[in-house]
């Protein structure tokens, strides 16, 4: 009969250590600043640690053939430019205004790569703030896992180095280089497979 996997579990995915460490210290979000902002996280992702141990939990919400579906958003601010005491200009200031949300990993054999819904203020310069670039499940990395994925394996786990795509320079503000290594992305997944009872002989 058919069969059909489902596919439960998490996904740890830092970003980049650097970034996060980047961000969540004095230069994107200092003294510089009177208003201060960071990592926010939502919709099921789970983060511990802080600056250089900074990691993201992403839950995975199913899978189909060669493809893992993740949920949940991480929103990162830094560089606001306001310094007034109206508070509802806060939001919209931050130079460094960055979201993923909804990763998808692609995966065949040890090769694949990361998808994501973003939103991030193109950088301009220092002191101007840029156009928001969108993007719907845009290919932000490319993936070398250190084993094929089989999601007929009811336990799997593994490890990807991910590298930044073309797209992911502009999205990263061009702070980093096309190959520029991200970090590593460990799957952590349960599948269940259920086959369908064959038809009955009449
Ligand atoms: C790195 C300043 C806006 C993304 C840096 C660094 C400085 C800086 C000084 C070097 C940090 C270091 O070496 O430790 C600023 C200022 C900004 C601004 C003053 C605006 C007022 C942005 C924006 C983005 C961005 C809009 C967009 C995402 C990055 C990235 C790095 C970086 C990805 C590299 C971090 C790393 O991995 O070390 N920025 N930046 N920045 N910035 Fe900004």
């Amino acid at each position: 009969g058919e069969c059909r996997v489902t596919t439960t579990g998490t996904a740890d995915w830092a970003l980049k250590t650097s970034f996060n460490s980047y961000l969540e210290g004095p230069i994107a979000n200092g003294t510089a600043y009177k208003y201060k902002s960071g990592i926010e996280v939502r919709d099921g992702v789970e983060t511990s640690g802080e600056r250089t141990t900074r990691q993201f939990t992403w839950p995975v919400e199913g899978s189909e053939e060669g493809t893992v579906n993740l949920g949940g958003g991480v929103h990162w601010t830094g560089h606001n430019h306001y310094d007034g005491d109206d508070e509802s200009q806060v939001a919209g200031n931050f130079l460094l205004d960055l979201d993923f949300s909804n990763p998808t990993v692609k995966f065949d054999g040890n090769k694949g790569t990361l998808l994501v819904d973003f939103k991030s203020r193109e950088f301009v310069d220092f002191t101007n703030a840029g156009e928001f670039l969108t993007g719907t499940q845009t290919e932000l990395a490319t993936i070398t896992f250190d084993e094929p994925i089989d999601l007929t394996q009811e336990n799997v786990t593994v490890t990807g180095q991910t590298t930044l795509s073309e797209i992911g320079v502009d999205v990263m503000g061009n702070f980093y280089d096309a190959g520029d290594e991200l970090a590593p992305i460990t799957l952590n997944l349960t599948n269940e497979v259920v086959c369908d009872e064959p038809e009955a002989p009449v």
